[in-house]
This record gives C-alpha cells, sequence and structure tokens, in this order.
C-alpha cells in the first residue's frame, strides 16, 4: 500500500506543483513543454496563422442564414487560423445560448481540420455579462462597480459571467478594463472602475479572479484580459485618434505618473493570474504603444514579469505605421504584439507578416516566441482536450441566482447626491407619478457594448425597468407618464433621466449633457409634486445645472443593466445607500481633467463622496464649495 501511496504522491505533487504555478499565472511547464514540441512541428505560414486574429465575420462573408452552408468557412484551416472573435453585437442571427454554440462549433470544427489540428482561441467582449447574447445577464458597467467598491462582489459577478460565456461554448473575455480614467469627457468612462489606481487595481484583481476561477482547464475557466496597456485612460483632449477628440489620444503625461496612475493597476491582475493582456490604442513618449517595445516588452514583460500573451486592439497595428501595413506589422510584433486582431484582411496581414520575415525585419525566433505563448495559453486552458466547453450550463445564463447578483450589484452602485430630510426612501403607500423614458428601458439602463457595440434604447434584452421595479414594489399607486404630463398632482414625483448608450470614442463629450427632451420632463413634473426625485441613468457625471435648480432628491445609478430592482430596492428602503463616487464630479466639462489636481479643485462633488438616506455624507466626504 506505502508503495503505491508513494507511487500515486510523486505524480501527485507534480500536477500540484504545476498547479500552483499555472494559478499564479506563469505558465505550467506540462503546458510549455507541449507547445515547444507542437511548435517544432510548424511551418512558418502556420506559425503565422496562430498569431491571426479575426473578426468572425472575416470568414462568413455571406448572408448569415447560410453561413454554415455556403460560405468560406474554409479559409479558417487553410490559412491556419489561431483566434477568432465577436466584436461588439457581432453575433449569429439565433441571439441566444444554442445559437452561439453552433456558431463557436462550427469555427473549432472548421480549425480542428487543419493539417495540426489546432483549437481556436474565441474571444469576446465580455465586459459587464456576457453582453452579446440575449437572455443573459447585464451588470451594472465598471463605473457602477467603482462606486459600489466591492472586490467581492466584482469577483462573484466574475464568476457568474465566466458561467455565461463558457455556456456558449467560448474561454476568453476582453476584460477586465483597468482604464484609470483622467478626464470624464471620455466616451470610454463608464468602462474604467474609477480615477483612483488603487480602486482600479483592486477591482480589476477581482474581475481576474472570478474569471478565471477553478483548475485552469475547468470549462469554467475563463480568460481575462486586463486592458488596454497602458494609459488609456490619460489621453489629453484634443488628441485624439481615428477623428475623436479624445478616445484613441496621447497620453502627455511624465514616466512617472505614467507608472504611478496607469501601470500600477497591472501587478496585482498579473498576479491574479491574467493570461493575456491587451495593447492600447493610444500612444505615449514613444509614439502608439501597439509599437512601443519598451512598455509592451521592457516594462510588461521584464519589471511585471508578465509570461502570457500580448493581443493587439481592432486594427491598432496598422496604426503603428499609417499606410504602410508591413512596417506597421514589423515594428509591433518586434514590440511585443503576439497576436494580432487584424481583424479583417486576413490575407493582406499574413502576407505582410511573412514578408518581413523573409526580409529579416522580424527575426524567426521572435515568431516562434509569439506562438509559444499562444499554444502555451491553449494547451494551459485545456482546449486541446476540449475545444468546445461549456456542456449543461445554458440553464444558468439569465438564471435567478444571477438576477439576483445583478441587482445586488445595481443596488450597492447607486450614490446619493442630494437629498433632505425624510425625503428618501419614497414613501410606499402614496401615489407615486414617475417621469422620464429612461424609466422604462433596458437599451437605456444598460448603456454601451450591450446586444450591440454601441447599445440603443429600447427592449432590447430580457430585464426588469425602474418602472417594472416600482409597480412590482409599490403596486398600483404608481402613475407611468413618460412625458411626465400628469392631471392631478401629487406629493412625491420621480424622474429617470438617461444619458442614452454609447460606446468608445463615439462617445467623446465636450459638454457632457441630458438630452434636452429629458430636461423637459423634469420642468413639466416639478409643477405637479411636492418632492421631486431624479434619478441619472448615466455613463459619467453630466451637467447638473437645471436638475439642481428643479429636484429635492439626485441618486446616480450609472448604468445598472438588466436588474433595475436593484435601483429601486435602494429607492423604497429594501436596501440602504451605500455607494460613493470613484470620479471627481466636475464644475463644468471644461474643468474636467483632474490630472495632479486636489480633490475639490473645479469640482462639484469630489471622488469619495456620497449621502446616507440621512443626508449624511457616507465617508466624511463633504461636497465641494460652490464654485
Ligand atoms: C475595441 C476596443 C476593445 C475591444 C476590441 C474588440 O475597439 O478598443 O476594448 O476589446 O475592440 O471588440
Amino acid at each position: 500500500m506505502a508503495l503505491v501511496g508513494q507511487r500515486l504522491a510523486w505524480p501527485l505533487l507534480v500536477v500540484l506543483a504545476a498547479m500552483l504555478l499555472s494559478a499564479c499565472g506563469s505558465p505550467s511547464s506540462e503546458a510549455a513543454e507541449r507547445a515547444e514540441e507542437l511548435l517544432a512541428r510548424m511551418t512558418l505560414e502556420e506559425k503565422i496563422g496562430q498569431m491571426t486574429l479575426i473578426e468572425r465575420t472575416a470568414v462568413v462573408g455571406c448572408d448569415e442564414a447560410e453561413w454554415v452552408a455556403a460560405c468560406d468557412l474554409e479559409k479558417i484551416a487553410e490559412f491556419g487560423v489561431g483566434a477568432l472573435l465577436s466584436g461588439g453585437g457581432s453575433g449569429p442571427s439565433q441571439n441566444d445560448v444554442a445559437g452561439w454554440r453552433s456558431m463557436v462549433e462550427e469555427f473549432q470544427d472548421a480549425a480542428l481540420s487543419s493539417r495540426l489540428g489546432i483549437p481556436l482561441l474565441y474571444g469576446v467582449d465580455a465586459v459587464h455579462g456576457h453582453n452579446n447574447v440575449k437572455g443573459t445577464v447585464i451588470f451594472p458597467h465598471n463605473i457602477g462597480l467603482g462606486a459600489a467598491g466591492d472586490a467581492d462582489l466584482v469577483e462573484r459577478i466574475g464568476r457568474a459571467t465566466a458561467v455565461e460565456v463558457a455556456a456558449t461554448g467560448i474561454r476568453w473575455t476582453y476584460a477586465p478594463v483597468l482604464a484609470v480614467v483622467q478626464d470624464v469627457r471620455w466616451g470610454r468612462t463608464y468602462e474604467s472602475f474609477g480615477e483612483d489606481p488603487d480602486l482600479v487595481s483592486d477591482l480589476g484583481a477581482a474581475l481576474v479572479r472570478g474569471l478565471q476561477a477553478g483548475d485552469t482547464t475547468d470549462d469554467t475557466y475563463v480568460l481575462a484580459t486586463p486592458k488596454h496597456f497602458v494609459g488609456d485612460g490619460g489621453t489629453t483632449w484634443g488628441t485624439g485618434g481615428r477623428g475623436y477628440p479624445i478616445d484613441q489620444g496621447v497620453t502627455e503625461i511624465s514616466e512617472d505618473e505614467l507608472r504611478a496612475v496607469h501601470l500600477s493597476p497591472y501587478p496585482a491582475s498579473l498576479a491574479a493570474g491574467a493570461r493575456t493582456v491587451m495593447a492600447t490604442y493610444s500612444s505615449w513618449d514613444n509614439g502608439k504603444v501597439h509599437g512601443d517595445r519598451y512598455l509592451l516588452t521592457d516594462v510588461l514583460r521584464g519589471e511585471l514579469d508578465f509570461a502570457g500573451l500580448v493581443v493587439s486592439d481592432w486594427a491598432g497595428v496598422d496604426q503603428v505605421v499609417p499606410g504602410d501595413l508591413e512596417a506597421s506589422v514589423a515594428q509591433s510584433v518586434n514590440a511585443g504584439i503576439d497576436l494580432v486582431m487584424v481583424p479583417h484582411d486576413l490575407v493582406g496581414f499574413q502576407t505582410a507578416l511573412r514578408d518581413v520575415v523573409l526580409q529579416g525585419l522580424v527575426p524567426e525566433e521572435r515568431i516562434d516566441e509569439a506562438v509559444l505563448r499562444i499554444l502555451t495559453v491553449k494547451y494551459e486552458i485545456g482546449l486541446f482536450d476540449r475545444p468546445l466547453p461549456g456542456v449543461g450550463l445554458a440553464e444558468q445564463v439569465g438564471g435567478d441566482e444571477h438576477r439576483a447578483l445583478g441587482a445586488e450589484a445595481a443596488a450597492k452602485s447607486v450614490v446619493l447626491l442630494e437629498t433632505g430630510p425624510g425625503l428618501l426612501p419614497l414613501p410606499k403607500s402614496e401615489r407615486l407619478l414617475v417621469g422620464g423614458r429612461a424609466a422604462d428601458d433596458i437599451g437605456i439602463q444598460s448603456g454601451g457594448w450591450t446586444i450591440g457595440w454601441q447599445g440603443r434604447p429600447g427592449d432590447i434584452t430580457d430585464g426588469t425597468t425602474i418602472v417594472e421595479a416600482l409597480e412590482a414594489e409599490l403596486g398600483d399607486g404608481v402613475e407611468y407618464e413618460p412625458s411626465g404630463s400628469f392631471e392631478t398632482p401629487a406629493k412625491t414625483g420621480l424622474v429617470v433621466l438617461g444619458e442614452g448608450p454609447y460606446a468608445e470614442g463615439l462617445g467623446d463629450s465636450a459638454t457632457l449633457p441630458l438630452p434636452n427632451n429629458e430636461l423637459q420632463v423634469l420642468e413639466r413634473m416639478r409643477e405637479h409634486v411636492d418632492r421631486l426625485v431624479v434619478v441619472l441613468l448615466v455613463g459619467r457625471p453630466v451637467v447638473l445645472d437645471a436638475v439642481a435648480d428643479l429636484a429635492d432628491v439626485i441618486v446616480v445609478a450609472w448604468l445598472p443593466g438588466t436588474e433595475g430592482q436593484g435601483v429601486v430596492d435602494v429607492l423604497t428602503g429594501a436596501r440602504d445607500v451605500t455607494g460613493v463616487l470613484p470620479v471627481t464630479w466636475p464644475a463644468s466639462p471644461d474643468v474636467a481633467p483632474r490630472f495632479e489636481k486636489e480633490a475639490c479643485e473645479d469640482a462639484l462633488y469630489p471622488v469619495g463622496y456620497g449621502l446616507g438616506f440621512d443626508g449624511v455624507p457616507l465617508e466624511e466626504v463633504g461636497p465641494c464649495g460652490s464654485p
């Protein structure tokens, strides 16, 4: 028995050691060995194929209805493609779990038919739940989670998201964003946990732990992608790329500030086991970060000891040397990009990379290094053994447990900016007049990156609007009229004002407005009620002037996602109000930048500000004096 025990003990020890190593992000030796062995059998074309990440529509260039039969799926094997992604909103015509699984399976089967049968990595932006897929739970965007400031909550959201992503056969999400937003005019403000590097570090690592829980080969171990490395949240207004005012711009700060503010959140996520990192579109001292060897190799690998793969952003490589694909590919691959998100010109990219290798501009050793990292990650997560995970998880998608978690997160995100004695919670027995189209709109309460890349207003997926939750809670005392026009006055009125969905640079805004037509609702409601409560569904601080003049209570619910119940739980007192601002609320848009400013400099409300129902600041952080 003892001998058997010893025999058993020895392999067990090896496995345990490998698990320990892989759990903290460094490649397990077994995975690396298998990757080395496979690499040795690959041609240059097959290696270049593994460095190719294309969008799904690059190989389904025809009407989706026939995409299985009539399209050129065989390109995946023909060009040895190593990875595919669904860009924002890009999915099968049957937009449910079964439809997504079937789509991923077809792509996977196509890849496995190649000479070496290397499985695909399939990636998706599941950035607040599995947000492309109808019926999933959409969690609050990161700015709301920053207001909640609860790492355990974020870890549980990561876990729930991983289960819903794996249910569709996918093992890789492009989250968390580790941007440390410094100018809330940026259209990606809501994707950031906030302006404090420590908060971003804590919550980002929590999401990584939640996504990558259990053994690396478990079906629901979903690869996280801390992004966008590095400095995406610190660009200067007016330097934006691709015609945007600030998105994809230039981070015009010292190296000390870049390290202290924007680099500092990465170590915790890497220590939590992140195996992929996405480069930022933005630029720093050495030009586009996608082509910056100092940051992508010397810092990320040399100093932070990152051993996983670096993936480029969508066509980010093309921007390195505008108009010269070969030079762009050579510079970015030499800088440290391992996997290139092309995302469409498959042949153009592969031709350019092959040419620069044959010209000696990119050493084949560099190709081998990149491919080894990619293959090692695929072996580590067990992709060769089980290319299509997630059987039997479908019933958890959009289930009660995840919806309750979404409601908890929405509630904890709520910040109370202004109130008065006895104004909240809402009384249960009186008539409540409710106005504003945003009060009954899943699309507005979910924001961008929901079903579609930009999101959109409307009944876009399953969930509970604020009005639906109010009616369930307060019964027929609730009267809802989007326009805010009511015949009979009442003691209490509630208006929900929404910023409206947007994503990335299309959301950059010099004026941070609430839509004009929404403010008219406010004016109408004011005439009918004694007490007016305003709920803001916004991705960032907005101009409050009219709201401050007319409202008795101002509540910020950010972009809570599908579970509006959570917001109502706070409004009715079923849950306490606990959220505090993760970003400064600027006195006006033109003084939004926070670079090296004091807490109340150019501010209405500082970071950390938030009231309890009694009107007392929760964290002894008062409002800033009038500007
Ligand atoms: C986008 C975003 C990035 C996202 C990628 C894939 O442009 O910058 O955050 O992960 O493309 O959708």
